[in-house]
């Protein structure tokens, strides 16, 4: 198995370099690919430095230079990369997309994004790598490897949604960045996470899909003794549109004035609305302790009961009752 898993690591990092070179010197990755990060506002530097790639529009491209170089079909296939049909055909996985390569933590690529060049196609926006001996999702921050030193450095992790958010960030100077590719927050990723900071700040995107996917990370992360803190977009932006409408200082300012810590911003969102209606006030509260409820740290538990109690002007007894009686539950 360790030889398989060798030989898959070298085949992948073969890949990466195959889809790099496209995108620089093939004419169809220049025209079309590199062209691509441009319009959307990519630096050479980063295009460079997250080796981001182009894989042409043929059935079979990579499959070829791999069995060219002498690599095995069992490999090959197991790259996920390429199938291999029964009549002998064979077909990329990744056709016409820019390439986006995933490192490990210590910085070998072991899978890969790949995007649609047009949104109005009908296909999937994002193909991703499947699984296999070196490459698991659950398991995979994107850009981790990148942001590490600077996650240390800052005692702090950005976590966005997707590939593009991370790149935007970057280019403008925020390195502390990863993102979870849109699949949910796993305790592994977080685990990774916790190895270099204790304090996250959720920035997903500012829609409905986003909003509900960063209140299931908060409580993931709340129940790995992390402190969270939320980041809201305005509507409709991601972190790489609004970065890209905005200087990199801009988005430093708002970076630090709109964090904001997940009790609050819980409330706060539905706060005006509820304030009038006590049923609706009711259920808003009884949303919060329930997360307060995943906190394993008795202290930090008090803390965020008495900010909720503050908030809601309610009675910090009434709201220790109700922690205790979601506890009770859950056992
Ligand atoms: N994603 C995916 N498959 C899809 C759509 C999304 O794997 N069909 C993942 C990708 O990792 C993507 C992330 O979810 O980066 C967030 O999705 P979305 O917000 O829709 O895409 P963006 O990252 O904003 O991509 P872009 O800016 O290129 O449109
Ligand atoms: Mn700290
Ligand atoms: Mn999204
Ligand atoms: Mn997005
Ligand atoms: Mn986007």
């Amino acid at each position: 198995a360790q030889k398989s898993k060798e030989s898959l690591y070298i085949l992948t990092e073969v890949a990466k370099n195959f889809f790099v070179n496209q995108l620089h010197e093939s004419e169809e990755g220049n025209m079309i690919g590199l062209s691509y990060f441009k319009e959307r506002g990519f630096s050479n530097e980063i295009i460079k430095r997250f080796e981001l790639g182009y894989s042409p529009n043929k059935w079979d491209a990579f499959a070829e230079y791999a069995e060219k170089k002498g690599y095995s079909k069992e490999v090959i296939e197991a790259s996920g990369l390429v199938s291999y049909k029964e009549d002998g055909k064979r077909f990329d996985k990744f056709r016409e997309r820019v390439i986006f390569p995933i490192y490990s933590y210590s910085g070998r690529p072991i899978g890969f994004g790949g995007r649609i060049l047009r949104n109005d196609v009908k296909a999937a926006k994002y193909l991703n790598s499947p699984e296999n001996e070196i490459y698991f999702k659950s398991k995979t921050l994107y850009g981790l490897f990148q942001a590490k030193q600077a996650i240390l450095k800052k005692d702090e992790c950005l976590l966005v949604e997707g590939y593009t958010d991370v790149l935007s960030m970057h280019q403008a100077g925020i390195e502390n960045v990863v993102a979870s590719s849109g699949t949910a927050l796993t305790k592994e990723q977080i685990v990774m996470i916790k190895r270099l900071t204790s304090h996250v700040t959720v920035m997903y995107d500012g829609d409905a899909a986003g909003i509900r996917a960063s209140f299931r990370g908060i409580d993931m992360i709340l129940a790995q003794e992390l402190n969270v803190k939320i980041l809201p977009l305005p509507e409709g932006e991601d972190p790489d549109s609004f970065a890209k409408k905005h200087s990199s200082s801009e988005l430093s300012a708002y970076i630090k004035d709109h964090s904001t810590d997940f009790i609050k911003f819980k409330a706060n969102l539905l706060l005006e609305e509820a304030k009038q209606d006590p049923v609706k006030k009711s259920e808003l509260i009884r949303e919060i302790i329930k997360s307060i409820a995943l906190i394993p740290n008795m202290i930090q538990r008090e803390l965020y009961i008495m900010e909720t109690a503050k908030i809601m002007e309610i009675r910090e007894d009434v709201l220790f009752k109700t922690l205790a009686q979601i506890d009770n539950r859950e056992e």
